[in-house]
């Protein structure tokens, strides 16, 4: 009898762990991830022809299990991090999983989807040579998502929970990359005003199949990156690449106030990572960084010459470095970016922070 009762409990408790994952502790019903490398939490590991990889070790060194799962990180991602604070483990599964799974358990996509392809940007013919998944293919995922929940739960419900749920945008830095990279000769408010036009377009898109709660995730100090630091003798910041970043991030914070008065229901937090980090960077030790300038895994000068692969040199006290490789952010700093987006004030996240957003 009392075996019974202790085995019809344990049945309970696993076919709630099963079936109802985190839903008691989460502040949102779903979170819907977009965006580029720093969002990428393994879509591109599932593009054979994908060149913008991260499935090989080091990455991944500090994950469970020290596996490299597609993240650019050594561990987990601002993505995985901001879904972590919301109240769900780690970021959703990226489309391009989810989708190739058997119908019944696409039941998934229900609890969200991450989207986020490494080297897209929004402009078309970024990343287009890396064989990824650019932003519009994302929002007609998106697009494809929203019609098979429409068809299971019906216009009304889905409308409801998408309003309700959390759309995170991480894009731009790419698009600034290629603007040094082919040596444009754009005047930079010409190909500034180029990137917020497209970026109204697609949030205007994302608004229309439902979304209401708009995360969005602004450009970092870009030229502070081991990559871009060599194009500065002293091994400073490249400034030209900061300077678009700041560009951009003023650019966009006025579209965001024009769309949230032309658009009934939106709500927005822009997050401006350009300040978050230089803030570390002037001033690393509060934050336990003892290394803001380097890469901790890849080779060369500043470890930023080459991407990290199973032969760079790798750093051993990796929470003490800002970045990872050549372009991205550790573990430790991702998890600080994001911890900074939910919880920050008005020098950092604007009008109002992630935890606000999703309240
Ligand atoms: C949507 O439903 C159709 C038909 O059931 C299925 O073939 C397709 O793969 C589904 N798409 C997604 C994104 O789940
Ligand atoms: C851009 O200019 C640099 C330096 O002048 C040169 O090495 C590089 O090949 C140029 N790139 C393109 C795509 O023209
Ligand atoms: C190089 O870095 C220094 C700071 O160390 C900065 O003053 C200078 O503007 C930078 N130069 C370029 C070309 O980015
Ligand atoms: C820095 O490290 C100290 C000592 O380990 C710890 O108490 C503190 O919480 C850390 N600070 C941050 C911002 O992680």
């Amino acid at each position: 009898m009392a075996k019974g009762f202790v085995s019809a409990a344990f049945f309970l408790v696993i076919y709630l762990a099963i079936f109802v994952p985190h839903f008691a502790s989460t502040t949102v019903p779903a979170i819907f991830v977009l965006g580029d490398s720093t969002a990428d939490v393994g879509t591109n590991s599932m593009l054979p022809e994908s060149l913008a990889r991260a499935d090989f070790p080091f990455y991944g060194i500090d994950f469970p299990n020290s596996r490299p799962t597609g993240r650019f990180s050594n561990g987990f991602n601002s993505a995985d991090f901001l879904a972590k604070l919301v109240g769900f483990k780690r970021s959703p599964q990226p489309f391009l999983y989810l989708s190739s799974l058997k119908s019944g358990l696409r039941r998934r996509m229900f609890r969200g989807v991450n989207f986020a392809s490494a080297a897209s940007g929004l402009l078309d013919i970024t990343g287009k040579t890396e064989k990824i998944v650019p932003l519009p293919e994302q929002i007609a995922q998106l697009a494809s998502v929203i019609s098979n929940r429409t068809a299971v739960m019906g216009q009304a419900a889905t409308q409801a929970m998408l309003s309700e749920s959390l759309f995170c945008i991480s894009i731009g830095s790419n698009d600034i990359f290629g603007y040094f990279l082919t040596n444009s000769t754009v005047p930079p408010e010409q190909y500034i005003g180029t990137l917020i036009s497209s970026y109204e377009g697609h949030l205007k898109t994302i608004y229309n199949l439902g979304a209401r709660k708009f995360g969005i995730i602004s450009v970092p100090p870009i030229g502070c990156c081991p990559s871009q630091r060599l194009y500065n003798a002293t091994g400073g910041c490249f400034e030209p690449a900061n300077a678009f970043a700041r560009a951009f991030h003023s650019a966009l914070d006025t579209l965001l106030t024009k769309i949230c008065s032309e658009l009934p229901g939106l709500k927005y937090s822009l997050g401006n990572t350009y300040e978050m980090t230089v803030n570390v960077i002037e001033n690393p030790s509060p934050f336990n960084f003892t290394n803001v300038e380097a890469a901790c895994c890849g080779s060369g000068r500043l470890n930023g010459e080459q991407p990290c692969t199973p032969k760079a040199d790798l750093c051993s006290n990796r929470n003490e470095y800002l970045f990872w490789d050549l372009y991205h952010p550790t573990h430790a700093a991702s998890k600080l970016a994001a911890l900074t987006l939910y919880g920050g004030g008005p020098r950092f996240v604007t009008p109002i922070n992630f935890a606000q957003l999703a309240a």
